[in-house]
C-alpha cells in the first residue's frame, strides 16, 4: 500500500484528517463518492487513492473554482469527474454523472451556516441507505451549528460525532466567536430511522382516530340508553296501548277509520298549523 499520497496531496487537511479520510474510504469501500469543495484537489486525491487501493468506486467533485494542477488530475482522472459549479445547485447533475445514489459524501465547500445546511439538505435525497456524510471544519462554529440544526431537523441522520478532533484556532473573530478550523464530524443516513418516524406519525394518527371512535361509541351508547328509557316510560306504554286500540276498533279500510283519520288531520292542522293537504 502506497500511503505517500497522504503526505504529498495538496489537501487543506491536518495529518490526522488525511489519514482518517484515507482510512474511512478504505474501510467503508464506497462505490459512489461525492466531494463538495475541492480547491487544489488534495482531499479528492486522497479519496481516489483509497479507491484505487480497494479497486473500485468513483468520485464526483463539485467546485465553482477548482485549482487542480494537471499532474494531480492525471492521478485521479480515471476515478473522478469534475463539475465546475456550486452546491447545492449542481447536485442533481452530480447524481446524473454518478448514475446512482452516493454512499460517501465529503462536504468542505461553503462554510457559512446556510451553506452547510443547504449542502446537507441537498445531499440527503441523494444518499444511499446507510450512506455517510463527512464534514470538514466542524470546529468552526457556523459549520457546527449547521450540523446540529440538520440533526434536529432530520432525525434519520445519526451523529457519529467528531471523528477527528485536532483543532486549528486562529486569532480572528467572527460574530464575537473565535474562528477555529479543522475537525471531522461524521453523520450517517439511517433510513430505518426515517421509517420509524413514519411509524410514530402513523401511530399518533391511529390513536387520534381511536379516540374519535371512542367518543362516537359513547354517543351511540348514550342514545341507546335514552331510547330504552323512552320505551320503558309510561307515556310510551300508553301510546302503544292507544295504537293497539286504534288497530282493533278502527281497522284500516272502514268508515270509522277514515273519520278518525280526518279528525286526526284536523287536530294536526290546529296544533302544527299546517296545510291539511300536506
Ligand atoms: C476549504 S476548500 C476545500 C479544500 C479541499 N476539500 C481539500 O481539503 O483539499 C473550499 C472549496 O470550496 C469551494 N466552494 C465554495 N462554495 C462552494 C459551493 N457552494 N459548492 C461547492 N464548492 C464550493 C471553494 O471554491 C473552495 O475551493
Amino acid at each position: 500500500m502506497n500511503l505517500d499520497i497522504i503526505r504529498i496531496a495538496p489537501a487543506q487537511l491536518v495529518t490526522p484528517e488525511r489519514l482518517l479520510l484515507y482510512a474511512l474510504v478504505y474501510g467503508l469501500r464506497p462505490k459512489h463518492c461525492l466531494e463538495i469543495g475541492t480547491a487544489q484537489g488534495g482531499s479528492a486525491l486522497i479519496i481516489c487513492s483509497a479507491l484505487d487501493e480497494i479497486g473500485l468506486g468513483q468520485l464526483v467533485i463539485v467546485d465553482p473554482a477548482p485549482q487542480i494542477a494537471p499532474e494531480h488530475w492525471a492521478r485521479m482522472a480515471h476515478r473522478a469527474a469534475l463539475i465546475v459549479g456550486r452546491s447545492p445547485e449542481a447536485l442533481s447533475q452530480a447524481q446524473q454523472l454518478a448514475g446512482s445514489k452516493f454512499d460517501f459524501v465529503f462536504i468542505d465547500g461553503d462554510h457559512s451556516f446556510e451553506g452547510v445546511l443547504k449542502d446537507i439538505e441537498g445531499v440527503i435525497p441523494l444518499l444511499d441507505a446507510g450512506g455517510y456524510i463527512l464534514l470538514h471544519d466542524a470546529h468552526y462554529f457556523e459549520v457546527k451549528e449547521a450540523i446540529d440544526e440538520a440533526l434536529r431537523r432530520y432525525p434519520f441522520l445519526t451523529d457519529c460525532g467528531m471523528v477527528s478532533k485536532e483543532a486549528h484556532p486562529t486569532d480572528h473573530f467572527y460574530k464575537n466567536q473565535r474562528i477555529m478550523w479543522a475537525g471531522f464530524r461524521l453523520l450517517r443516513f439511517n433510513p430505518l430511522n426515517e421509517a420509524s418516524i413514519a411509524i410514530v406519525e402513523a401511530t399518533k394518527k391511529l390513536a387520534a382516530l381511536q379516540e374519535q371512535l371512542q367518543d362516537k361509541d359513547q354517543t351511540i351508547a348514550d342514545l341507546q340508553q335514552r331510547l330504552t328509557q323512552i320505551y320503558n316510560s309510561t307515556g310510551w306504554r300508553l301510546l302503544e296501548k292507544y295504537w293497539r286500540w286504534v288497530e282493533r276498533y278502527l281497522p284500516e279500510g272502514t268508515r270509522r277509520r277514515s273519520w278518525y283519520n280526518q279528525v286526526m288531520r284536523a287536530f294536526k292542522n290546529i296544533f302544527y298549523r299546517r296545510d291539511s293537504n300536506e
